[in-house]
């Protein structure tokens, strides 16, 4: 699928030593790096274990980062699984007997659980104990074994498929959200210097705007840039390098892919904009429901050219112009209507103001009317 496979085991090993170790190192995040550096900070303070810590947020945007940086400055163990590799009740009991005091048990799509592993962790999460019963005779017992204090941290993409008693139990929530322009241009420096790339202003650009706020995405493409870089004998990445490598993977000047522009004109084309289930949108472009809402729908959905109803989704006029405005410019002419009569109506002002900022604009209030004229469809 390319630039976006939401697949962490083709990382190049390289990656692994990007990844910021200590919480001073990570960039942007402000409202999740503040609150950590309190809770951290009281830890220690009192002397206590880190209470459990739920990251939620869409791929790629550093929950794995930031579980690994508390184990760092908390100075413990770090002991990562992934909660649909849990499958019988023995593998968490094992995990949880083995652990010592204050270390962080990191479990990965912590909502891929079973419930028998979920129960289990109740009692491990709130109480340090695993309770067991066992028969005497014919009275049933209950054996409480003791943990050692310890941080759960779970991530997850769909915070909302969480039982609510489940994430009751983690006292931190924190949500992360996509990047501003600045932050990926300081995470584009950081993984150039880190792998020796010369790169220019316009070059460092050129990707941060073609990010989609995620900094796995960033350092994709750097990679992919960089191939371009030594096949064409260049000496650094710069705009001529960036506009031929984004040529060639087909990506636009938002960092829309040929998939985000599919679903965008499926939508259009033959649900009238909307509202279409996920399910239609996933069998009409040939992919999977979860890759369309974990790695496709975020981003469309927080530049503000796809909202998610109860009905289904939606494109918005602003998703259209850009179908139109790209004009073949990869071989693909977008049929695409917009009722002119609407276009200028009071729904531009917001429209213009999500314009001049692509990288923050927050769509959450945003109801969209359907410019497309129902006549042209027909
Ligand atoms: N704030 C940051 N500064 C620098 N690099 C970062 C930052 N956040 C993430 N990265 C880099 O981006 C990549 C993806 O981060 P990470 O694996 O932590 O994301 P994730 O949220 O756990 O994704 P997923 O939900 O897919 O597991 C890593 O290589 C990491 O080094
Ligand atoms: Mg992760």
């Amino acid at each position: 699928m390319g630039i976006l496979n939401p697949d962490k085991t083709d990382f190049d090993t390289e990656d692994l030593t990007f990844r910021p170790k200590l919480l001073s190192e990570f960039i942007g995040q402000k409202r999740v790096k503040d609150q950590l550096e309190i809770f951290l900070q009281s830890a220690r303070m009192r002397k206590s274990v880190l209470e459990h810590v739920l990251l939620s947020g869409p791929p790629g945007l550093g929950k794995t980062t930031v579980a690994n940086i508390l184990a760092n400055e908390i100075g413990k163990n770090f002991v990562n699984i992934t909660g649909p590799s849990l499958k019988k009740a023995e593998d968490i009991i094992s995990i949880l007997i083995s652990l010592n005091r204050g270390d962080v048990l990191f479990i990965d799509e912590i909502h891929g659980m079973s419930r028998i592993i979920e129960e289990i962790l109740y009692p491990a999460m709130e109480d340090f104990k695993l309770p067991f019963t066992r028969t005497v005779g014919d009275k049933k017992e209950i054996l409480n074994v003791k943990l050692k204090p310890f941080t759960l941290v779970g991530a997850t993409t769909k915070d909302g498929s969480l039982t609510a008693p489940f994430r009751d139990r983690f006292g931190i929530h924190l949500e992360f959200d996509m990047y501003n322009k600045e932050d990926l241009v300081e995470v584009i420096r950081r993984t150039c210097s880190l792998l020796n790339i010369p790169i220019t202003h316009e070059g460092v650009d050129a990707i941060a705007a073609r990010s989609r706020g995620t900094p796995r995405i960033a350092n994709r493409l750097i990679r992919r840039v960089r191939d371009v870089m030594v096949v064409r004998g260049s000496i650094e990445i710069n705009k001529k390098i960036a506009t031929i490598a984004f040529a060639m993977l087909e990506i636009d000047d938002l960092g829309l892919e040929d998939l985000d522009r599919k679903i965008i004109y499926h939508i259009h084309k033959y649900y009238k904009n909307g509202p279409v289930g996920v399910k239609a949108i996933a069998m009409n472009v040939g992919k999977d429901i979860r890759t369309i809402e974990d790695v496709y729908e975020p981003f469309l959905n927080h530049i503000g050219f796809l909202i998610r109803t109860p009905k289904g989704r939606e494109v918005t006029p602003m998703a259209l112009e850009h179908l139109q405005n790209l004009d073949n410019k990869f071989g693909v002419k977008y049929d695409v209507h917009i009722r002119k009569k609407e276009k200028k109506d009071k729904n531009d002002t917001i429209q213009d103001d999500q314009k001049t900022d692509m990288g923050n604009v927050r769509n959450d209030n945003i109801r969209n009317i359907a410019l497309i004229d129902e006549e042209d469809m027909k």
